[in-house]
């Protein structure tokens, strides 16, 4: 029987988000319900609230989530109901371009559920990154549930289904930071300060956090900064060379999405250092760089989806971690809140005031 129940709804664009009734249908072949148990709000939600990803109203918000399968379709094998999941926004097809030369973690063509979740008279949801996790049961691909160690909180452990997983890839899988590298990270939000965490798990010797927010800086050293800039006072580029012997780091990571803090990130690395960008611009963001530098400062200039994880690969990893006390994944979880709170706690994301607000259910 399809399931009703109740999904954050985001109907038009800047729109404030509404609680309405949708419809889960039951399993195809292929796909699994999913019971959510914990699902982060990123900022990427309220980017599609914005209009900002596309026009695809109306969107079905929540993305970064953990839970208890509840129903599989045919020809699922993967998980079976009962086990415990982080929810993936890449479930790699294994047929596309990319998986055929052996890089599923850039698979093209991620699957999702083929049938979509409704409103009550029908329209079809946009699910949030194709999960839509703001609602008691979510539809999506076999592929997107990936089984973790059900001794995690279900609060920290959706954490790795986005933000904190972009934020550790960004470092340690984009950046590929190295033991002994110099790195800087602008935006020490959720997503930032993951890729301070992860920056130490791959054994930097200096971790430079830059924000305009002395709270969020004071969460960046928490996390392992070793030196913390506030760029609303001072120019962070030559800050960051200061604290490098006038040379600028390995690896600079931008973790805001806008012109100004990528230029910072451009010029705050040292020569033939690695640029990666984890912020999401909005589609109007251009930026204009001298081209003599681009070529000048060689080096590599990236950009981190999901911070080029291999889902089955480094959720289960990251989850254990967790679970022996090297990676905080409690930390980001500033509060958790009832799936009614979505709204108020955009506005507690825009002020600055949390790293992660949780809905619980
Ligand atoms: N690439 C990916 O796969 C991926 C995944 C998740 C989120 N994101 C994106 O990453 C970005 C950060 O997400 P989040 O959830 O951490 O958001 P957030 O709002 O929690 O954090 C953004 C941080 O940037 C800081 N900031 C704003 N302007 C700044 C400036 N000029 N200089 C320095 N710091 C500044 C803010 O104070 C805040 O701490 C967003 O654009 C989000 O959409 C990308
Ligand atoms: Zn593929
Ligand atoms: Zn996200």
């Amino acid at each position: 029987m399809p399931r009703e129940t109740q999904g954050v709804i985001a109907g038009g664009k800047g729109e404030p988000v509404r609680l309405q009734t949708i419809i889960v249908p039951d399993p195809g072949p292929g796909e699994v319900v999913v019971r959510v148990r914990a699902s982060g709000i990123c900022h990427t939600d309220l980017h599609y609230r914005e209009g900002a990803i596309n026009d695809d109203f109306p969107f079905l918000l929540g993305h970064e989530a953990a839970g208890i399968v509840e129903e599989i379709g045919d020809g699922v094998s993967n998980v079976v109901p009962g086990d415990f999941v982080v929810l993936a926004w890449r479930a790699p097809c294994g047929s596309c371009r990319s998986c055929l030369r052996g890089r599923p973690w850039y698979c093209f063509n991620s699957r999702n559920a083929r049938q979509p979740m409704t409103l009550s008279d029908g329209t079809p949801l946009s699910p949030a990154l194709g999960i839509g996790a703001f609602t008691d049961y979510t539809l999506v691909d076999a592929g997107q549930a990936v089984k973790v160690n059900p001794d995690a909180r279900p609060e920290a452990a959706g954490l790795i289904g986005c933000g904190i997983m972009a934020g550790l890839g960004a470092a340690l899988n984009t950046g590929n930071v190295q033991r002994g590298d110099s790195v800087a990270v602008i935006g020490c939000g959720g997503v930032g300060n993951a890729a301070i965490a992860g920056s130490q798990l791959g054994g930097a010797h200096t971790i430079i956090a830059v924000d305009i927010d002395d709270r969020k800086l004071a969460w960046a050293k928490e996390f392992g900064a070793t030196h913390t800039i506030n760029a609303s006072s001072v120019d962070p580029v030559e800050a960051i060379r200061a604290l490098t012997d006038g040379n600028g780091v390995d690896v600079a990571i931008e973790a805001v999405g806008t012109p100004k803090t990528y230029e910072q990130a451009f010029y705050a690395r040292d020569l033939a250092g690695t640029v990666v960008l984890v912020g999401v611009p909005n589609p109007e963001m251009k930026i204009e760089l001298p081209l003599i530098e681009v070529f000048g400062r060689g080096g590599t200039l990236k950009s981190s989806w999901y911070g080029d994880c291999l889902p089955t690969r480094d959720f289960p990893m990251f989850i254990d971690l967790y679970l022996q006390g090297r990676l905080d994944l409690d930390r980001f979880v500033s509060e958790t809140i009832a799936i009614d709170e979505v709204e108020d706690a955009f506005g507690r994301m825009e002020r600055g005031e949390v790293l992660r607000s949780v809905v619980v259910f």
